[in-house]
Formats: C-alpha cells, sequence, structure tokens
C-alpha cells in the first residue's frame, strides 16, 4: 500500500470572513473563534462522556433518558452508545417541531422544472410520514423488517425513510441511478419484503423507468412480497396484482396519525450499501441515537445552522449524503431543507444559482465535480443571481483542487462566506474533518481539522506506527468511536471487523491517505485501496472487472483510477480477449453498456483497452500501480518492474493506451 507523494498544497491562508463575526444581520456563529473550537474539541476527546451525554440531551428527545454515554472499542468493535437510552428518530425529526410550529416549511422540494416547487409544512410531514407508516404496517411491516427504497427525489422519497423509522423498520435506499441487477443484489441481502419505488423518475428533462427497473430486479428477489408505487409521471407502467400497490390509494385508505415506536438507541435505522475494494458491495449499519446525534450536531455546528435558515443539500436521497444532510440532520433541529430534484445545468447552468436567490438559501453544499463543471461553463451563469442569503458552502465527496475552491469562495460566496470542506464516509455518517464557519481559517484544498469527538492519527501505512507532530504523510485513521460511526455490516460482522478495525489494531482505517501540513491541517489524499471516487462517487475496481468478464469476450478485465479534471477521477479498463475474437470491432462500446448494465450509468469506463496480457508477478498477481501510472502518462517512472513474470508486456501495453 502506498500513499502518493503530497502534491504541492495551496499556501494561502484564509480567515473567517469578517461578515460572519461582525455582529451585522447575521446571526454569532456557535464557535466564534479557533481557541473556543480548540477548547470544545479537546473537551469532547478527552471527557467524550460529558460532552456528548449533554450534546444528545440539548439536541435530541428521548423517551427514557440514557445512563451509559459509550461503551466498547475498537479492539473489541463492540461500539455503542446512549445504551439504555430510547427514542424514535421520526418523532424527533418531525412531531416535535410539527407540535411546536406545525406551519413552519420542512421541506421545500424543487422539481425538475423550476416552476414545480412544492413546499411541505411540518404538519403535513407528520400527516405523510404517518400515512406511510401505517401503509407499511398494514403490509405487516414490523419492528426491524427491512424495506427498500428506490425513488426519485421526491418527497415521497423523504416520507417513505421517516415512515420507516417511525415504526422501526430498517431502511435500505437504493440510489434510483442503480442498475436492476444492483437493486435485485441489496434487496436479496437485506431479505427486503417491501419495495417503496415510482411508476418513472424525472431529471434533466428526462424520464427514467424506475418501475421496470424494479421489476428486472424482482424477477430475482424472492422475499419480496410488496411494491408500493408512486405515481409520479403518470407514465403506463407494468403491474402485477396482488404484489404492486398504487401509493395513492392505500395512502388513502391510511389514518394520518401513527404513533411513533420507541427504539433503543442502538436498534439499527438504516443500511446503505457501499463498495470496498474487495467482495460484494456492504450493508454499513447505521443506529438510531448515535447517528442521529452526530447528523443533527454536525447540521448545528458545521453548517452553523440558526432558526431561520434554509439548507440546501445537493446530493440525492441514495446516498449518504443525502441521508445525513437532506434528510435526518437538518430535519433534527427543525429546519427547512431543500430537496433537489434536478441537475446542476437543466434547463441551463444558472439553476443552483437561481434555486439559491429563490429560496434565500443559507447552507448550500455540494460536490468538487459540479463545482468544476460549473466553473468550466463561465462566470456569466452565477453572476446573475442573487447569492447574498448564503452564509455557508460546503464542499463533500472527494478532495477540491484549490482552483475549483477559490472559484467556488470568490464567485459563490462572494468572499463573505465560510467554505467547509467537509471530509466523511458512508461508514463515519457524519462529517468528521472540517473548518467550522466562525472559527477555522481555510486552506483550499484542506479540510482542515477534526469535528468534536474525531481524533484523526497518521499512521505509517506499513508499520502501522502513529506519525506524531507535523508535516507528515501516511494513512489516516480515528483513535476512538464516535456517535455517528457505523456499527456492522449488515449479517456480516466479521467484514466489519476486517474493513475497518484489523488493518491497524485499535484504530477505524478510513482507506484515505493524509497528510498533515506544518501548521497541523489535515489534508486527503485520496483512496489508498483498490477503490476509485468519480464525481464524489465511490466505485471499487473489483466489482467493475466482476462486471466486465461477465461478457462472453472477455478473459480478464484490470480497472484502475485515471486522473480526470472533471470527475476527479475517471474508469480506465484493460481487458484481455479470448482467443478467435475476430471482431473487437465495437466490443469497447460493448462492455461499456455491460458496466452500466451490471452496476449502472455511473460506473461506465471512460477509457477501455483491448490487450494482449496484462502486467502480472510470478504469482499472477496484476500490478496496477503500472497501470495507473501509464494511464496517467507516467510511463517513464513506472518503478521496480523487475518482479513482472514477462516484462515485455509493459512497452505492449504503453503502445495500446498512447497509440505510440
Ligand atoms: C470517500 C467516502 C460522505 C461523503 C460522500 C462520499 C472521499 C469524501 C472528501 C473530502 C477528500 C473526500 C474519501 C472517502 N471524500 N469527502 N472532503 N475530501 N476526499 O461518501 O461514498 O462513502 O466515499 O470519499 O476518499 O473515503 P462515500
Amino acid at each position: 500500500m502506498t500513499v502518493e507523494p503530497a502534491t504541492p498544497a495551496s499556501e494561502k491562508v484564509y480567515p473567517v470572513p469578517e461578515r460572519l463575526l461582525a455582529g451585522g444581520n447575521v446571526p454569532k456563529p456557535w464557535v466564534s473563534s479557533f481557541d473556543e473550537y480548540k477548547a470544545k474539541w479537546e473537551e469532547s476527546v478527552q471527557n467524550p462522556t460529558k460532552f456528548f451525554g449533554n450534546l444528545a440531551r440539548e439536541l435530541l428527545s428521548w423517551s427514557k433518558p440514557f445512563e451509559t454515554v459509550t461503551n466498547g472499542s475498537f479492539e473489541q468493535g463492540d461500539i455503542a452508545w446512549f445504551l439504555e437510552g430510547e427514542l424514535n428518530v421520526a418523532f424527533n425529526c418531525v412531531d416535535r417541531h410539527a407540535l411546536a410550529n406545525p406551519d413552519k416549511i420542512a421541506i421545500i422540494h424543487e422539481g425538475d422544472e423550476p416552476e414545480n416547487v412544492r413546499k411541505i409544512t411540518y404538519r403535513e410531514l407528520l400527516q405523510q410520514v404517518s400515512r406511510v407508516a401505517n401503509v407499511l404496517k398494514s403490509l405487516d411491516v414490523r419492528k426491524g423488517d427491512n424495506v427498500a427504497i428506490y425513488m426519485p427525489m421526491v418527497p415521497e422519497a423523504v416520507f417513505a425513510m421517516l415512515a420507516c423509522a417511525r415504526i422501526g423498520a430498517v431502511h435500505s435506499v437504493v440510489f434510483a441511478g442503480f442498475s436492476s441487477d444492483s437493486l435485485r443484489d441489496r434487496i436479496n441481502d437485506a431479505g427486503a419484503r417491501v419495495v417503496l419505488t415510482a411508476d418513472e423518475g424525472r431529471r434533466g428533462g428526462k424520464n427514467i423507468a424506475t418501475k421496470r427497473i424494479v421489476d428486472k430486479a424482482l424477477e430475482t428477489a424472492p422475499t419480496v412480497e410488496h411494491v408500493l408505487v408512486l405515481r409520479r409521471t403518470g407514465s403506463d407502467v407494468p403491474f402485477t396484482a396482488g404484489r404492486d400497490l398504487w401509493w395513492h390509494d392505500e395512502m388513502a385508505k391510511a389514518r394520518p396519525y401513527c404513533p411513533p415506536t420507541s427504539m433503543n438507541a442502538e436498534d439499527p435505522l438504516f443500511l446503505l450499501y457501499t463498495s470496498g475494494s474487495t467482495g460484494t458491495p456492504k450493508g454499513v449499519v447505521h443506529t438510531t441515537g448515535g447517528y442521529l446525534l452526530g447528523a443533527a450536531a454536525t447540521v448545528k455546528y458545521v453548517f452553523d445552522y440558526h432558526e431561520g435558515d434554509i439548507h440546501a443539500c445537493m446530493a440525492d436521497v441514495g446516498w449518504i449524503t443525502g441521508h445525513t444532510y437532506i434528510v435526518y440532520g437538518p430535519l433534527a433541529l427543525g429546519a427547512t431543507t431543500v430537496l433537489f430534484e434536478s441537475t446542476p445545468t437543466y434547463p441551463d447552468p444558472a439553476r443552483f444559482w437561481n434555486l439559491v436567490e429563490k429560496h434565500k438559501v443559507t447552507q448550500f453544499y455540494t460536490a468538487p465535480t459540479a463545482i468544476r463543471a460549473l466553473r468550466r461553463l463561465g462566470d456569466k451563469w452565477v453572476q446573475q443571481a442573487d447569492l447574498s442569503s448564503l452564509r455557508v458552502i460546503g464542499s463533500v465527496g472527494e478532495p477540491i483542487n484549490p482552483e475549483a475552491w477559490e472559484w467556488y469562495n470568490e464567485q459563490v460566496g462572494k468572499g463573505q462566506c465560510a467554505v467547509v470542506d467537509t471530509y466523511w464516509q458512508t461508514e463515519t455518517g457524519s462529517i468528521i474533518v472540517t473548518p467550522l464557519p466562525g472559527a477555522t481559517a481555510t486552506k483550499p484544498g484542506s479540510a482542515t481539522f477534526p469535528f468534536f469527538g474525531i481524533q484523526p492519527v497518521i499512521l505509517d501505512p506499513v508499520t502501522g506506527q502513529e506519525l506524531e507532530g507535523n508535516d507528515v504523510t501516511g494513512v489516516l485513521a480515528i483513535k476512538q468511536p464516535w456517535p455517528s460511526m457505523a456499527r456492522s455490516v449488515y449479517n456480516n460482522h466479521y467484514r466489519y471487523l476486517d474493513t475497518y478495525l484489523k488493518p491497524y489494531k485499535g484504530h477505524y482505517f478510513t482507506g484515505d491517505g493524509a497528510t498533515r501540513d506544518k501548521d497541523g491541517y489535515i489534508w486527503i489524499r485520496g483512496r489508498v485501496d483498490d477503490v476509485i471516487n468519480v464525481s464524489g462517487h465511490r466505485l471499487s475496481t473489483a466489482e467493475i472487472e466482476s462486471a466486465l468478464i461477465l461478457h462472453h469476450s472477455v478473459v480478464e478485465a484490470a480497472v484502475v483510477g485515471g486522473n480526470d479534471e472533471l470527475t476527479g477521477q475517471c474508469i480506465h479498463a484493460y481487458v484481455t480477449l479470448k482467443p478467435n475474437i475476430d471482431d473487437a470491432k465495437d466490443l469497447d462500446k460493448e462492455l461499456v453498456l455491460q458496466v452500466r448494465k451490471v452496476i449502472g450509468p455511473f460506473a461506465a469506463p471512460k477509457k477501455i483497452y483491448i490487450v494482449n496480457d496484462l502486467p502480472k508477478t510470478r504469482s499472477g498477481k496484476i500490478m496496477r500501480r503500472i497501470l495507473r501510472k501509464i494511464v496517467n502518462g507516467e510511463q517513464d517512472s513506472l518503478g521496480d518492474i523487475s518482479t513482472l513474470a514477462d516484462s515485455s508486456v509493459v512497452d505492449h501495453l504503453i503502445k495500446c493506451v498512447h497509440k505510440v
């Protein structure tokens, strides 16, 4: 395992914008100096019982108080928080705000067409969530049952998640860009009995065949008894009598109040599948109390949420970012959250900025890939909108290059907003390394400092020894448990231990390389395992390779990440073919289609190289380092190739890739 050498860091340091501290018409940040942050952080890691005990009582409503704040360790893999405590996530995210403030807007749905805006109050949210909960109950969904959600970005997807939480069912949201095969695998792994979906999705002016994809998946998903189908576009879709039910029919029958089920803090709240370096995707398990606390605490402190703010996270609810920063975090605080159905460029590249102006968004959160794409399309789109409502603008999903950071800061933030480059993962549940708006001077490209409760360490990748002090590069690990971390991998606890807790004993291993610079700032360097990050989407090389070798012409495949100006990384695939395949014409197109079909469109390789052989060691292991260097134009510094069984293959590969 190697950590790529540090890229030259931007030396610029940006202080907290004056405007945020000046006490004008913006609220005073919750943490308003670096010293205050430091003191709070130190307390949070030295006395987590006091710190998180207080925070959990401040931010969440418990139906039964906890006595023990934290128990378990990385050595044992038995982490638990707020052990005796009971609460219901839907009560926390809906009821308590509906009771105090029924007319407050909970969700602003900005539909695919900009003129289709739907606003949902907390009162209505409580009714809708209750109704879906009662429909689920009528389908015999009980506490602890798994429910799959495969839906477009419509409010009903949020109702569905909260309805599960209300009755103690465990949701598994599958991003609606996944193929039927991927959906089927996730449904089967979780043994879901009910699937919630829609007739079609709508994105960027195009219809997406959601229900047909579900039908295909269910051909080989024996545990599913019912499919609840929302009418989104109204197109004709196949309907299986007995199994399929229309959302509107069932909702009309259901009572608009359903009592929340009290859950133990450690009962699972949801599963979310994510790719690792090996094997099939893992169902990451998040639990009730700790997860919700992490979500709420980071919305409060990282986004500096204050009453009246309009929080807009542009992610999809199919990813962890959508779970935590569209749904659970903002709603736990009683915020107004924006749910965006469209794309950054539909109908034109001003879409995000018009949305900010229209809804007077105060916190805006997106991914570097979108920032880079919009920057490329020119400043006029962003300059025509009034963005003065913004205070905090965030970035997530992959390292942000300093040029994109600067553009975001100048063109979107107008130099008047806090830019928060937030580092976290599906498994961490909420943000773990980040600036705080009123406290942290930022450096473009650095996620800066740990959030409360997080003790990051940089380890020597080989010896596992902690690299203390500043100016060190290694792998990033965390030294002690925090409330919102994943507790297990569904039905595979050993895999949880193997992946996260065993590689560096006594630590949680992130899979990322990182540098702590001379001033103590953390810079994330990207994955050190065989995970590729394309536009902030996490993909496993092994999964893409498995998809490629399903094609009848392919013998072997090796996938590596190439550098890409727009998407961060992109997928390059090398394949070898069976003998006697004469007609390799159009094969590359077929192979791209194959991956789209097996995983989903977002996993499509950018380049396919049909080669005679792959570089292997004498024991038969493919040397991906060589393949990676070749696609990134580093063929002059391949390093030691003497361990290759046949080193002549290298010249052939360089010719294939660079056509020389
Ligand atoms: C991987 C996690 C949870 C956010 C959405 C992606 C990379 C995430 C940053 C950042 C550099 C980042 C890491 C991480 N990553 N945020 N601010 N700077 N890298 O969640 O699919 O679980 O992927 O995304 O490599 O391990 P995910």
